[in-house]
């Protein structure tokens, strides 16, 4: 990393979510947490109006105008979420000129779903605010960094991946009511069970279009309860509404929705009370909605997902994140995580899949500031 005089260190993690996909845009609840992985920045402030942005493993440095950001428009397609994110601080603090240079360096695998594109503008925007002075709360940030995905990367997200970033605590999974957004901490202890990402070596796009789809499915099929229920979001319909659906898509998204946070909830129970195992059927099904309701698994994640669920060491294991590609997470008996993660890799190179599937260790962490 580039060591500039009289600089600041900035951590920012990546996110998992244990449970509750696709809900956070439906009004549901969901359940990530960060991780030790994520982007680490050294930044100073400069005396011009020019924001200079180096990346680790990025052939050239990414230079900037404060004040002529919308003629950036043909960037690296890293640099976007950087730039998207200081268009919209930009939006809110036009009178802004204070420049910066910051160095990023990454320990999440790049398009692996684990939120570096939201990790990115959350970094991006808590540089930005302390370089012009603003004292922006973490929820504002958050909001504001979905608010360029939207505007700017065409992507329709929801809120969770920034909130859970922005609000993310070591050892705590953020249990998010995505109506509000609201949340709160709840213990993350899943003795003697290990958290275990598995990378399943496709590199996730998140497609607009795809992710895009999905959402405008849940929105019609929102439109049309409706017009009998007094409900706000997808998230709130009850199972005896799927009637109403005659259109098959419309059904088996909605099918996930209510079913998803009927698991969260149980799953909170679990936490709450500590009685972890109760999670690993809860896993199991989600993945077999994710499949067949939500269809964003695809046969590389299924393949990984029943390797991974057959194992006698594994309590459970899903897709976790929006899905086409990207990783899956699974409850692993603690002493026998290398254990698994030879048999899981001999299973799926049996079945003659040509993937390279990774177990990616982490902890949790959050964002710290030195
Ligand atoms: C992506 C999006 C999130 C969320 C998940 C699926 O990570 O950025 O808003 O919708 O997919 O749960």
């Amino acid at each position: 990393m580039k060591s500039f005089n009289s600089s600041s260190r900035l951590f920012v993690p990546g996110r998992i979510n244990l449970l509750g996909e696709h809900l956070d845009y439906n009004g549901g609840p969901v359940l990530p947490f960060t991780l030790d992985k994520g982007l680490t920045a050294v930044w100073r402030p400069r005396d011009d109006h020019r924001v200079q942005i180096y990346s680790q493993g990025q052939p050239t440095a990414l230079e900037l105008d404060l004040r002529d950001l919308a003629s950036h428009f043909d960037v690296n397609p890293w640099y976007r979420p950087s730039l998207a994110m200081l268009r919209m601080m930009m939006e809110s603090y036009p009178g802004a000129s204070r420049g910066f240079s910051v160095d990023i360096a990454s320990t999440l695998p790049p398009a692996a779903g684990l939120s570096s594109s939201a990790a990115t503008e959350i970094l991006m925007g808590w540089i930005f605010c302390r370089v012009q002075n603003i004292d922006l709360p973490r929820s504002e940030l958050a909001l504001a960094a979905q608010k360029a995905e939207h505007r700017f990367l065409n992507v329709r997200c929801g809120i969770m991946d920034m909130w859970a970033i922005a609000h993310g605590r070591k050892n705590f999974i953020t249990h998010i009511d995505c109506s509000g957004p609201i949340h709160q901490y709840l213990p993350l202890y899943p003795e003697p069970w290990h958290i275990v990402i598995l990378h399943s070596g496709i590199s996730r796009r998140l497609e607009s279009s795809e992710y895009n789809d999905r959402r405008a499915a849940c929105e019609r099929a929102l439109a049309r309860l409706r017009q009998r229920h007094p409900i706000t979001h997808l998230a709130e319909a009850e199972p005896e509404m799927l009637a109403l659906l005659e259109d098959p898509i419309e059904f088996r998204r909605t099918r996930h929705v209510i079913t998803e946070t009927q698991r969260v909830y149980q799953a909170i129970e679990a936490l709450t009370r500590g009685t972890i195992e109760a999670l690993g059927p809860l896993l199991k099904e989600s993945h077999a909605s994710l499949r067949a309701d939500y269809e964003v698994t695809g046969a590389p994640a299924d393949a990984i997902a029943e390797a991974a669920n057959n194992h006698p060491a594994c309590l459970g294991c899903r897709l976790t994140g929006a899905g086409f590609g990207g990783c899956l997470v699974a409850l692993v008996f603690k002493n026998e995580v290398k254990q698994f993660e030879r048999d899981v890799l001999e299973n799926l190179r049996l079945l003659n899949w040509d993937l390279q599937p990774q177990i990616i260790p982490v902890e949790s962490g959050e964002i710290r500031e030195d």
